[in-house]
């Protein structure tokens, strides 16, 4: 990764949470670059933990693509039915085709939504199920790719909020997997299209769902996985100290304290703009506090300003079984209490874990909880196999609550 002159960004203005100008998202062109080669063959899953910023990798990616891409960005979270989300792709392709094209579907559209005002007329027309209506507005794309409007990338961001909605409602489980099939059968009848499937949690659980109703599903095995890591600590650093700047915080030393609030969040972007937000109202209030304890204050507030407890009540959700989550926090407790405050956090073999935990629950089990662990990025595995937690953050947080 090219490493930034600490002083090479502009002033930037603090906006944790916010859409930024893709030139303020920071340290991920390397990530960009490595994203669009890998499209040139397959598409991507893009799994990793929220507010790292995945929504702004592929948002900057939309503003920016590469060469003879032409990327369609659209958020999922809150669509519950297949149907809807046939609709909003379908609505969506309408916008990247030619006025003739569009004007064709739009009326074939409004005749199939209207089919019971003109019942009389004989139309020849049938109402699509979401698979035609997809499967048509994959058509055209490509038809319009062939006239050279580029070729098409969907950044699908928050699939598995979608598959969770569509999950609970009737028969969840069989159009989940009818979807999720359907996702899967695109790339056989469309081999140029291309998507990025990205998501914070959830896709394992929803695939386990679906084993444990004996439907035997691997419908992403042709996605190439891939995660995002925190900024690295020169891009950290760099992103803090332009912030400083540009909302002309005090500090004695800003080189220093650039180090110290990136270090203090583990150069997480979204916690970095957190940090200086709420510094500015500090500073107007005339306080200076040091920026670790700044940070600590944070983590124990009673308001829960950065939603940290979600890491402790999303188990409850995920791991629906209560023996499994009975061990899980166990797991994460003993990893969290191991050891002193600072990092790096202590990593611990599968056996110092079971013998710390005193179960007897067999390793087999144990292992399984821990890839999970791991898969929704609490933990991480040293080289030796060892385990501790992905996020130093996050354990200073646990420590304080468990
Ligand atoms: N590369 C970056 N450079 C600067 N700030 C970033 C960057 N990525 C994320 N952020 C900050 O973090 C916030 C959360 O990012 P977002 O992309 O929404 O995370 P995710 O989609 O992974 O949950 C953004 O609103 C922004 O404040
Ligand atoms: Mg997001």
């Amino acid at each position: 990764m090219p490493e930034p002159l600490i002083d090479s960004l502009q002033f930037m203005v603090s906006n944790p949470g916010g859409d930024l100008d893709p030139k303020d998202v920071v340290g991920r062109d390397l990530f960009i670059e490595q994203l669009w080669e890998r499209l040139e063959k397959q598409s991507v899953l893009l799994n990793a933990e929220r507010r790292i910023g995945k929504t702004q990798v592929i948002k900057k990616m939309r503003s920016m693509p590469a060469a003879g891409w032409k990327p369609i960005y659209q958020n999922l979270e809150s669509v519950k039915t297949p149907a809807e989300f046939a609709e909003l792709v379908y609505d969506e392709v309408q916008q990247h085709l030619g006025t003739k094209n569009r004007a064709i579907n739009w009326v074939q559209r409004f005749l199939e939504e209207n089919t019971a005002k003109y019942k009389d007329v004989e139309l020849g027309l049938k109402e699509r199920s979401w698979q035609e209506l997809i499967n048509a507005a994959m058509g055209d794309l490509l038809a319009a790719r062939q006239e050279g409007k580029g070729r098409v990338v969907f950044f699908w961001d928050e699939l598995p909020f979608m598959l969770q909605n569509i999950m609970r409602g009737e028969q969840g489980i069989e159009q989940t997997n009818t979807l999720l099939s359907f996702i899967r059968s695109l790339s056989d009848k469309f081999p140029d299209l291309r998507v990025v499937l990205t998501g914070s949690i959830g896709i394992h659980h929803i695939i386990a769902q679906l084993r444990k109703a004996r439907i035997p599903a691997d419908p992403l095995n042709k996605f190439y996985p891939t995660t995002l890591d925190p900024l690295s600590p020169a891009w950290g650093d760099a992103l803090a100290h332009a912030l400083i700047r540009g909302e002309k915080l005090k500090f004695p030393e800003i080189n220093a304290a650039a180090r110290a609030i990136s270090e203090s969040v583990d150069h997480f972007p979204f916690y970095i703009h957190n940090v200086i937000a709420r510094w500015k109202d500090e500073q107007r209030n005339g306080g200076a506090p040091e920026i670790r304890a700044f940070v600590q204050e944070q983590l124990v507030a009673a308001n829960d300003p950065w939603s940290l407890k979600h890491f402790r009540d999303r188990i409850y959700t995920y791991y629906p079984d209560a023996h499994e989550q009975q061990l899980a926090h166990k797991i994460l407790n003993t990893l969290a209490l191991e050891g002193d405050d600072d990092d790096p956090p202590q990593a611990q073999s599968v056996e110092e874990i079971q013998n710390r935990i005193a179960t007897d629950t067999d390793r087999q089990k144990l292992l399984a909880i821990l890839e999970k662990l791991e898969n929704d990025h609490y933990l991480k595995r040293s080289p030796t196999g060892a385990y501790h937690f992905r996020f130093p953050l996050i354990r200073r947080w646990w420590r304080l609550h468990s």
